[in-house]
């Protein structure tokens, strides 16, 4: 059934709604905090990225917080992504994130509350029926503040399927538009997300008008199959960050998602509006603001995510990319694919790299260049284009 949100209209059927909290759960982590012109940088840079739904961040955690999600909500007073803040329960707190995104020309108030009996025993120390109540409570007062608000079940895949059932129906009498169900600490298992979901589906009145949402730690490495499992569910909000970066092993990285369901667009067939050739720019800039590198062999967009070294790989790229590889790098904004010479390449990338770098060699020069080539990549971990044609003049002198 179509759904009809009050920031998107109504929706395709197939569209997912990509929600961004870089700049909130992203933040969070120890060592990524961004100040203001350097959010503002990541908002626009997000925006042209083609997100939906922007958490700015959690207002009433610091004044500073406050007036990231504030300035973040002038900068798209006229046009932009749903600008989001996060909040707990308390009134106090909703009323922080209500006036924080106030200007936004389109504003979301996220709430939650933890549902475990862990998290309700030990953290909050309230009975069940008392967190029902703060349900319906919070996300009331939200309601009179914005018609789109987002309700979470804090530690939902560890929370007691029959009482996340009624928090959920709670959530949604109340006013609710967005309900997401957490993997806060990274447990679940595919095959969870996919019960869960279906669960709630099934289980809760009104459910299927209102859109249900995944966000996902990666604490067991699950992270992005978690979300796409609970999208093949009948999930309708992913919620990530650039470069994966959140509490702990992070949340469910963008670029993943993101490329996982338009690779696999015939598995799971869905749409959304994220312009993926800006995909590479935008986790660079993360990089460079936060001074934290994404490692080497990280999916899309570590250094080495479109590189083949191995003779066997480059030899079959050289004839036809798709051997080695299921998307383009053009796509998400590498310029092309690289081979590194090193000392698993071949003789095909060797003559293919001295082509580019301009020498056009007979065939025994070759064979003695790629010999010398051999013996040096055998010391050196990477071979560079200087150390290759020192390589290649010396044996066109001696030649
Ligand atoms: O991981 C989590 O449960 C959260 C909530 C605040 C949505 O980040
Ligand atoms: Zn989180």
């Amino acid at each position: 059934m179509a759904i009809t949100h009050p920031s998107f209209g109504t929706l395709a059927d197939d569209r997912i709604i990509i929600f961004d909290t870089t700049l909130r759960d992203g933040e969070q982590s120890p060592g990524f905090s961004m100040n203001l012109e350097e959010k503002l940088r990541m908002a626009e840079a997000l925006w042209e990225l083609g997100i939906d739904v922007m958490e700015a961040g959690f207002p009433i955690a610091s004044p500073g917080d406050f007036e990231s999600v504030l300035s973040i909500a002038k900068h798209f007073a006229k046009d932009g992504p749903v600008v989001c803040g996060l909040s707990r329960t308390a009134p106090a707190d909703i009323l922080r994130a209500a006036e924080a995104v106030k200007p936004a020309a389109r504003k979301r108030i996220h709430t939650f509350v933890s549902t475990s009996p862990l998290h309700m025993r030990v953290k909050l120390r309230l009975e069940p029926e008392q967190v029902l109540d703060l349900v319906t409570s919070s996300v009331s007062l939200a309601r009179q503040h914005t018609d789109d608000v987002e309700w979470s079940a804090e530690d939902g895949t560890r929370t007691d399927p029959d009482f996340l059932c009624r928090c959920v129906e709670a959530a949604i009498k109340a006013g609710a538009t967005t309900i997401n169900i957490p993997d806060t600490v990274g447990y679940a298992l595919p095959e969870d997300m996919h019960r869960i979901f279906t669960m709630v589906r099934e289980r809760v009145p009104g459910a299927d008008r209102i859109i249900l949402s995944t966000h996902n730690h990666n604490d067991l490495g699950l992270a992005v199959a978690n979300t796409l499992a609970a999208i093949r569910a009948g999930a309708r909000q992913v919620e990530s960050t650039i470069n994966g970066i959140g509490e702990r092993a992070g949340n469910a990285s963008l670029e993943e998602v993101v490329m996982a369901l338009r690779t696999r667009h015939d598995a799971i067939a869905t749409t959304n509006n994220i312009v993926t050739e800006r995909i590479l720019k935008t986790s660079k800039l993360l990089a460079t603001i936060t001074s934290f590198d994404v490692q080497p062999n990280k999916a899309i967009v570590g250094r080495n995510a479109f590189a083949h070294e191995s003779g066997i790989h480059q030899d079959g790229v050289l004839k036809d990319k798709s051997t080695y590889e299921i998307m383009t790098p053009e796509s998400v904004g590498w310029s092309n694919t690289s081979l590194v010479m090193g000392k698993h390449s071949g003789r095909a990338a060797f003559r293919d790299k001295l082509k580019g770098m301009g020498y056009e060699i007979g065939d025994n020069q070759l064979n003695d260049a790629f010999r010398r080539f051999k013996d040096l990549a055998d010391r050196k971990k990477v071979v560079y284009d200087e150390d290759i044609a020192a390589l290649v003049d010396d044996e066109i002198v001696r030649g």
